[in-house]
């Protein structure tokens, strides 16, 4: 699949995708991805890529001509390919717009900066808007490389398959389970003794029961419309009765 970002800070982009499974996948050829500068699409002498907000307002808008002229350049057939906003007002980014978007040929991102960008791309230029958080960063680059690397783990042939299994459990709605590394015992504090039992039905039952546990703690909001299954049921069940028992 084929990502292209339209930005006006092309240089942002150099060090993300340097490293990690954005990396890999580049290398791999299984994801593409074109920077483009917006600047390069404006027509005049100054190449101006903002404006004075109409109505009277501090700072400046994102015009919207070099935005439509950049989309059009970089779009391919239509069907395949969704053009998207980056901004605070958008969907919320989760595993299953990730999914979405890597299952896409081509996504097209479009960074917002500034006070904002003329409401007519929003109104009339793209398939829809996404957030990653409820936060403002100052502009949509930081976010474009977070909807990069998160959607490029879905892309086939990215991530090995124990690391897809794993996504798979966030992208079915729980945290996830507690890992632990050499040594034993560090600084008194130790590795739970079941890692080392050998016995991995035990210790898949372990995991599961650490990771419904963490998320009820800590995201009931990710379990509070869902119903559980006997067994994750009968998990949490032991949980709060050990609980019961300190
Ligand atoms: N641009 C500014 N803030 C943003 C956010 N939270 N998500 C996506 N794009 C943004």
């Amino acid at each position: 699949m084929r990502f292209d970002i339209i930005t006006i800070f092309p240089e942002m982009f150099a060090s993300v995708f340097s490293g990690g499974v954005v990396r890999k996948a580049l290398e791999k050829g299984v994801v593409r991805i074109a920077v483009h500068d917006l600047r390069d699409f404006t027509e005049d002498k100054h190449r101006q890529v903002d404006d004075r907000p109409f109505g009277g307002l501090e700072g400046m808008v994102l015009k919207p001509e070099p935005i439509f002229r950049a989309v059009e350049a970089v779009r391919q057939a239509e069907g395949t390919s969704r053009v998207y906003l980056l901004s605070p007002q958008g969907r919320p980014l989760d595993a299953a717009l990730a999914r979405e978007l890597a299952s896409q040929g081509q996504v097209v991102l479009v960074c917002g900066r500034y006070e904002g960008v003329d409401e007519r791309v929003a109104d009339h230029l793209v398939d829809g808007e996404i957030s990653i958080g409820d936060y403002v960063l100052s502009g949509g680059e930081l976010a474009a490389a977070v909807v990069v690397d998160a959607a490029a783990r879905f892309v086939p042939g990215v991530v090995g398959k124990e690391d897809s299994v794993r996504n798979e459990s966030f992208a079915g709605g729980i945290l996830d389970f507690p890992q632990y590394t050499r040594p034993r015992e560090f600084r008194g504090f130790k590795v739970p003794q079941v890692l080392f039992s050998g016995d991995h039905k035990k210790i898949e039952r372990w995991r599961r029961k650490k990771a419904l546990e963490k998320t009820v703690r800590r995201r009931p909001d990710l379990v509070a419309h869902r119903t559980l299954a006997p067994e994750d049921r009968r998990l949490l069940e032991e949980t709060s009765n050990e609980r019961k028992d300190e």
